[in-house]
């Protein structure tokens, strides 16, 4: 879980068993499925997010975006070296649960790209390099 400050919204992530199998400074497994939940925080009469005990934002039910990351084997063959992270693909989904046609998924390869060192992944590499703690 982490406080987006800048959107005013949670994240969630989320990694099916295949992906929690990684292990430190080896790629994590085909098969891996990371699925990123990005809710609304509650926001006080301020306009501003609500913290619990712990300084944390609170989580409405409200959806913004699920954002996904699969690595499959044989994925990502058809892309230049410049563009592929390994077997990595990207989707993004509306709060309805249908595909976002207007998500800019190329953008995705980008930005993900410079994270070789934790396989492509950013908060999910940093846990399994940390001996998932
Ligand atoms: C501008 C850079 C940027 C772009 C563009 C981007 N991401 Fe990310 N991604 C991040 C960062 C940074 C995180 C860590 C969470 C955070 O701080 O928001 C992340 C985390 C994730 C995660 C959680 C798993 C992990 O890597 O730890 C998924 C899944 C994900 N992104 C999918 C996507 C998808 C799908 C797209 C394209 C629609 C995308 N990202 C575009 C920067 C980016």
């Amino acid at each position: 879980m982490l406080d987006r400050y800048d959107r005013k919204t949670l994240l969630f992530l989320y990694a099916n068993p295949a992906a929690m199998a990684a292990e430190t400074g080896k790629a994590i497994p085909n098969g891996a499925i990371l699925v990123l939940e990005e809710r609304k925080a509650k926001l006080g009469a301020d306009g501003n997010p609500v913290r619990n005990a712990e300084g944390r934002f609170i989580a409405e039910d409200e959806l913004v975006a699920v954002n996904v990351q699969e690595r499959r084997a044989g994925w990502g063959v058809e892309y230049p070296a410049a563009k592929r992270n390994a077997e990595w693909e990207y989707a993004s989904f509306l709060p309805n649960g249908q595909r976002n046609a207007a998500a800019n998924i190329e953008s995705c390869f980008t930005c993900h790209k410079p994270w070789v060192d934790q396989d492509y992944t950013l908060i999910f590499g940093a846990f399994v390099n940390a001996g998932k703690k």
